[in-house]
């Protein structure tokens, strides 16, 4: 305490008084609890921060126990972070909630020593974090309310993901069954002129025989000739087949192949209708991929054009297919003389259940399944636009 009598002169004591009124207002507008406590945990110092939270005045503060004050009990807790600082010699960190203080409060501790070194006692900035760690607390709650929902969400994607393969997968075998009636008349006309052979063969074996006039080797030769129709209609029947097997894998297949393999399912039905097909392969590339998907999208591509033929009722209809190498993709170019595609409905053609048929006659599904199968399944492209006088589709893989 400075008092009067001291050997300072009155204006070196005026001085130091007003150095330590600064000092202790800036101790006291410090919003930080601050308190220093004696060797013994007794409160030698606080701020006026620390003794409103306390509800008490800075001076009623001075000789209470710091366990008393901050915890409410009669002797320091086990493990007193000012026994630390008194052991170690070192600052301390620490972090408590107390009821006596309503809050969470960080703590930093630092030693004061005397002039021979020895500590006298420690100094104890507390810091009101309570704000801050319930907004941590909810923070993570929050964090992990949304991990959950985006675990969530994530699991309703995939089954939405499925659900929508099922439907692709239904809406393939449905397109495919459209088609049925296609392939059916095709392999009645298939087997059609191979049946009428076996059946003259068979009529001119019955007559040699009538006429004692059949050799065993006319015999053996008409018989290797019905054998082998008979392996052509076997085959056709493997064609049709293998055509409605689910793929499972990709694998590398012949474009020209799959172009020939489906003019030749619809040519029985272009035939009875006067169409002519026509294609031009400048090139023969392996794609990899689903050779019957790519097959059933170039199939709906030609029906499609069978039909606006049969609908224009253009003369000389046409279907010509190009088959060529671009940029190290295969292309191949569908292009009929059917007056084209309406232009209002060139944008939607390929739309799920877009049909501009008559009821009954088209599902809507021909190009979105095309295009599914082209563009999702081979990573390839399928367009169309008008041309002069019909309508090109383009397939890129
Ligand atoms: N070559 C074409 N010329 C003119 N219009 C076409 C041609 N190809 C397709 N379209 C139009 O695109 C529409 C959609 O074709 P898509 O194949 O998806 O369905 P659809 O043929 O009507 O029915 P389906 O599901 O039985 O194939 C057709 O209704 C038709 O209006
Ligand atoms: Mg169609």
């Amino acid at each position: 305490m400075l008092t009067e009598s001291s050997d300072v002169s009155p204006a070196a004591h005026e001085y130091i008084l007003q150095a330590k009124q600064e000092w202790e207002h800036t101790f006291d507008a410090v919003t930080d609890l601050i308190f220093i406590l004696d060797p013994d945990c007794t409160i030698i110092r606080a701020n006026r921060a620390m003794a409103e939270r306390c509800g008490l005045t800075p001076q009623e503060l001075i000789g209470r126990k710091c366990f008393d004050v901050l915890h409410g009990i009669t002797c320091p807790p086990e493990y007193c972070p000012h026994d630390r600082l008194l052991e170690s010699g070192e600052p301390q960190t620490v972090e408590f909630e107390t009821e006596q203080l309503h809050g969470i409060f960080e703590v930093f501790m630092s030693p004061m020593r005397n002039a021979e070194g020895r500590i006298t006692a420690s100094v104890h900035v507390a810091r009101d974090v309570t704000e801050k760690r319930h907004n941590a607390k909810l923070l993570a709650a929050q964090q992990k309310q949304l991990e959950s929902f985006n675990q969530d969400l994530e699991s309703r994607i995939t089954e939405a993901v499925a659900e929508l393969r099922k439907k692709d997968d239904i809406l393939i075998q449905q397109s495919r069954l459209t088609a049925m009636g296609d392939l059916i008349n095709s392999i009645a006309h298939h087997w059609r002129q191979p049946l009428n052979s076996i059946g003259l063969i068979v009529q001119s074996l019955q007559l040699a025989f009538k006429s004692n006039d059949l050799s065993v080797e006319e015999l053996d030769a008409e018989i290797a000739d019905t054998m082998s129709i008979l392996q052509q209609i076997s085959d056709t029947i493997d064609d049709f087949r293998t055509f409605f097997n689910h793929e499972k894998e990709p694998h590398s297949f012949s474009v020209n192949d799959a172009v020939s393999r489906s003019i030749n399912f619809v040519m029985p039905s272009l035939k009875n209708n006067g169409i002519k097909a026509v294609s031009d392969e400048q090139s023969d590339m392996c794609v990899v991929g689903y050779p019957n998907e790519y097959t059933q999208a170039l199939l709906n591509i030609i029906i499609n054009a069978r039909d606006a033929l049969m609908e224009s009722q253009m003369p000389e209809p046409l279907i010509s297919i190009r088959i060529f190498e671009e940029k190290g993709r295969s292309v191949v170019t569908v292009l009929d003389n059917g007056g084209g595609i309406n232009e209002d409905a060139l944008p939607r053609i390929f739309d799920p259940y877009f049909t501009t048929k008559e009821q009954g006659k088209g599902s809507g599904i021909g190009l979105y399944m095309a295009k599914m199968i082209i563009e999702k399944n081979m990573n390839g492209r399928l367009t169309a636009r008008n041309v002069d006088g019909g309508a090109e589709f383009r397939i890129e893989v």
